[in-house]
């Protein structure tokens, strides 16, 4: 590793996933990555679907300097125009939703069309691999931190890749072998560990800070309301889950 990629990789860096449109929780988190002297973003996918904020969502996302920024599947969904059969009820109407608002917008389908063109992003300088998923399954593949991770940690070893940023599950926590770190921020919008904060990641150098932060679920959950969603779409905001 040269002496430039050891100064790239000392940079204090933010890793969010799963925003879900929720523009209160990212608004909230922004103004935590700014006070915790964050200098670059790195972004795991979800931008959007369940929450009731996509289009302001993705005008903030536009707004920020951002490193890397990696497709998550409810984001290809939408760019492909296609549903999941195993969609929940409450699944397909947030979908619907956003599609009515985010599909007839030109510019945001833009931004999501370049997004969705990058399911994996690979930061050599780093050796550390971004994807939503998991390597194998980038956007559906879903890793749970109670699970046997050996495959991953073997998919490590063979790309030499010291670190994974992997999202999708919502749920914080990482895992350590042989030097190597597998890492899951949780979710900025949705989280699910029982905990409503929204979750991310702050990497400098060798340290990894799991950040929580406090933001209003109220009004997250008026925009759900307003939107017409499923209450259960909203209610889960206040249980973390
Ligand atoms: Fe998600």
């Amino acid at each position: 590793m040269t002496d430039t990629d050891q100064k790239n990789c000392a940079v204090k860096t933010a890793v969010l996933s799963d925003i879900h449109a929720n523009i209160q929780a990212l608004d909230a988190v922004l103004k935590d990555c700014r006070e915790q002297g964050a200098e670059r973003f790195w972004m795991l996918g979800d931008y959007i679907d369940y929450g009731g904020s996509p289009l302001e969502t993705m005008a903030r996302l536009e707004s920020l300097n951002i490193e890397q920024m990696i497709a998550g599947n409810h984001d290809a969904c939408l760019y492909l125009d296609t549903v999941r059969s195993s969609a929940t009820p409450h699944g397909r109407k947030a979908y619907e939703f956003t599609r009515s608002v985010v599909r007839k917008n030109k510019r945001q389908f833009r931004m999501l069309e370049t997004i969705a063109q990058k399911p994996v992003a690979y930061v050599p300088e780093c050796r550390t691999l971004l994807v939503h998923g998991t390597p194998e399954d980038p956007y559906w593949g879903k890793f749970q931190m109670g699970e046997d991770p050996d495959d991953l940690f073997r998919v490590m070893e063979e790309r030499d890749v010291n670190v994974m940023m992997m999202g999708h599950s919502h749920v914080s926590g990482m895992l350590m072998k042989s030097g190597r770190k597998i890492i899951n921020p949780g979710s900025v919008g949705q989280p699910r560990d029982g905990c409503p904060a929204a979750s991310y990641v702050i990497l400098e150098k060798d340290t990894v800070t799991f950040r929580r932060v406090s933001y209003d679920i109220d009004a997250a959950a008026e925009a759900i309301r307003q939107a017409g969603l499923p209450e259960y779409l909203w209610k889960r905001l206040y249980q973390g889950k």
